[in-house]
């Protein structure tokens, strides 16, 4: 296959959400539906989550004590963060793209889009919203494997060619937004779009041999090689032995790995066509 007849993103391509703007200490009003929007959206998934999401998250999300009643403010966020690994949170417009959502990760800055989904959206909502950046997100970056791996994709992504960075986009994707961990002889969710997500985390833990989806070890260049759709769940997870199977992966030379995986080629989707889905 001609590895540039896939093209994936992070994000769709518009959306009808606005970004909302910080004051100057960094707050953002929201207002009492969009915080009870948020409060909701808690309740509604911490069950799933403390029962399917491994340690490393759980942890980060004991750390981080985020408010259960109301939207989580930046600084707030960034305090606790920047006190754990150096991280921080800053708002961005709903919609960023590859060279500066890669910029603001090798400076450990994680770019958090603002708005909070309507309810309409509850449950599922294509691109980011600020439940998916704080809840999803912030609690890995607590970690120090996670958080050096997170770097190390936005370093490599500051100096790769454009052309690359749907190459690079698939380790982000299938690691940070949508790993799995092996854990105590299970295997857990790790990454952030299953924390956020009350449809996908279930699918995902779920075994191949029930119908569930297919799981295959973490491993960079087969990872580079396969494509993903943004807009269904995933038909394929990777798994992570642990984490520190990530800090090994934060060493390695990304840009050379990029290279061999080019001259491998593009895996065949695991998914089906977007028109006959
Ligand atoms: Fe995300």
């Amino acid at each position: 296959m001609d590895s540039e007849e896939i093209q994936e993103d992070r994000m769709p391509k518009s959306t009808e959400y606005e970004a909302k703007h910080p004051d100057a200490d960094g707050f953002i009003a929201y207002d009492a539906e969009e915080d009870a929007v948020w409060r909701d959206l808690v309740a509604q998934q911490m069950p799933a989550v403390q029962r399917h999401m491994a340690q490393p998250y759980l942890r980060g999300l004991d750390l981080l004590d985020l408010p259960r009643d109301r939207v989580p403010q930046c600084p707030d966020v960034s305090a606790k963060l920047g006190a754990l690994t150096g991280w921080r949170v800053e708002p961005v417009p709903a919609l960023i793209g590859f060279g500066k959502f890669f910029g603001m990760l090798a400076d450990r800055a994680f770019p958090a889009a603002s708005f909070i989904r309507k309810r309409k959206h509850f449950d599922y909502i294509e691109e980011p919203d600020i439940f998916h950046e704080i809840f999803g997100h912030t609690p890995l970056l607590t970690d120090p494997a996670f958080a050096a791996f997170s770097q190390a994709i936005g370093e490599a992504g500051t100096r790769c060619d454009k052309a690359d960075y749907s190459w690079l986009i698939r380790l982000y994707w299938f690691s940070i937004e949508f790993g799995l961990m092996r854990e105590g002889g299970e295997v857990k969710a790790l990454g952030s779009g299953l924390a956020s997500s009350v449809t996908e985390l279930p699918w995902a833990i779920s075994g191949h041999d029930s119908g569930g989806p297919e799981r295959r070890p973490f491993d960079v260049i087969d990872i580079l090689r396969t494509p993903y759709r943004i807009d269904i769940h995933q038909p394929l997870y990777f798994v992570i032995d642990d984490l520190d199977s990530l800090f090994a992966a934060a060493r390695r030379d990304l840009l050379a790995d990029i290279r061999q995986a080019r001259a491998l080629g593009l895996h065949a989707p695991a998914y089906p066509p977007k028109d006959a889905a």
